[in-house]
């Protein structure tokens, strides 16, 4: 039975008439043209087209890599910019809200203060795991869409894949799984699930193995209904170019990432075992991502003093259960070894 989704969609815009080039419909028809609809310069370069809107080509590609259909994914100039479609897909402002799981990542509530969004925020227990009563509690009726990142950013733990379903299973809105570090993990992919579950949005990004970060690519796969009515009033051109040619041959490099990745798990090994020995450490927090979070002494003392050493760290301090610990993302070998130099120099300071 197909599940109307568009409950779920800000009815004041489902009639929207989205934006829409001249060209779009006649070049899925496969035919050589002239194209002299869009101001363009006609003179040939890499970059003088604008770029195909729906992305039809690297869609195609991916939903082959990822093993979904191309009409259930949505691409957007990072997963940074498809958390605020949906938002603004989702939520009527000054009416509805969004569910947090702090301590999280940071732009869920950022991307809902700047579009006028209410935020509830359910915390996970003090050992970072889901407090699933607690969300399915605090959802109410302009609850329409609950965050959830895994592994999470800043604490680096999957959460268990029965509670989040749980969720999802009761949820009356859009469970938004952000699977931003999912190379790194030894969990499944949400998107699996998709076909059962009509309220599931799963995220990943170019950004983090696969080592695109500059070129900002996101990939969002939900049901058809959703990414039909997020493709209404996304930007017309919100991908460019050199990105989508970056991104089509950065797919055909899949066993380079994959060893990449070996290398940086096998350094979070090292970097876990040499970190519980460093004598101002307290805690180090079991990873599933490319980063680890630390316990200290004393969070802003041995920030600066990394500073000082010319290494930037993440002060995590400032998020519910995570007072003095610092965020540290697993780098080479020879730039994880220059860190833990540095930090037993400052075991005397
Ligand atoms: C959980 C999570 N989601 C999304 C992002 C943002 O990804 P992107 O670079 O694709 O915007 C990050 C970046 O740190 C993240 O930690």
């Amino acid at each position: 039975m197909k599940t109307d989704i568009s409950k779920f969609f800000r009815a004041s815009l489902l009639k929207l008439n989205p934006y829409k080039s001249a060209r779009e419909e006649y070049l899925s028809e496969g035919r050589d043209m002239i194209l002299i609809d869009a101001n363009e310069n006609p003179f040939q370069s890499s970059t003088n087209r604008y770029p195909d809107p729906l992305q039809g080509e690297l869609k195609q590609k991916i939903s082959k890599w990822k093993n979904v259909n191309p009409n259930q994914l949505y691409l957007s100039n990072g997963s940074d910019e498809f958390i605020t479609q949906i938002i603004m897909a989702c939520c009527e402002p000054g009416r509805d809200e969004i569910m947090i799981v702090p301590p999280t990542f940071g732009m869920y509530k950022v991307s809902a203060q700047i579009l006028g969004i209410g935020i509830i925020e359910v915390p996970l227990k003090p050992d970072f795991k889901l407090n699933t009563k607690a969300i399915i509690d605090s959802a109410k009726e302009n609850t329409k869409l609950i965050f959830i990142p895994t592994p999470n950013n800043p604490t680096a733990n999957n959460f268990d894949p029965i509670e989040i379903k749980k969720i999802i299973k009761s949820f009356n809105g859009i469970v938004v799984i952000d699977e931003a570090y999912i190379e790194f993990s030894n969990h499944e992919s949400f998107t699996k699930l998709l076909e059962y579950y009509p309220n599931l949005a799963v995220c990943q990004t170019f950004s983090k193995a696969q080592g695109m970060a500059g070129a900002r690519l996101g990939m969002a796969f939900a049901n058809p209904d959703l990414i039909n009515y997020l493709n209404k009033f996304k930007a017309p051109y919100n991908l460019n170019s050199l990105t989508i040619n970056a991104a089509l041959k950065r797919i055909n490099e899949q066993v380079l990432v994959k060893n990449q990745v070996k290398i940086i798990l096998k350094e979070r090994k090292k970097l876990e075992i040499s970190l519980r020995k460093i004598k101002f450490v307290e805690s180090v927090f079991p990873s599933d991502a490319n980063f680890i979070l630390i316990r200290v002494d004393n969070s802003l003392k041995r920030y600066k003093q990394l500073l000082d050493y010319g290494i930037v760290v993440r002060n995590s301090s400032k998020n519910i259960f995570c007072e003095n610990t610092l965020r540290i993302t697993v780098g080479l070998k020879d730039e994880n070894e220059k860190l833990l130099f540095v930090m037993r120099k400052m075991e005397n300071l």
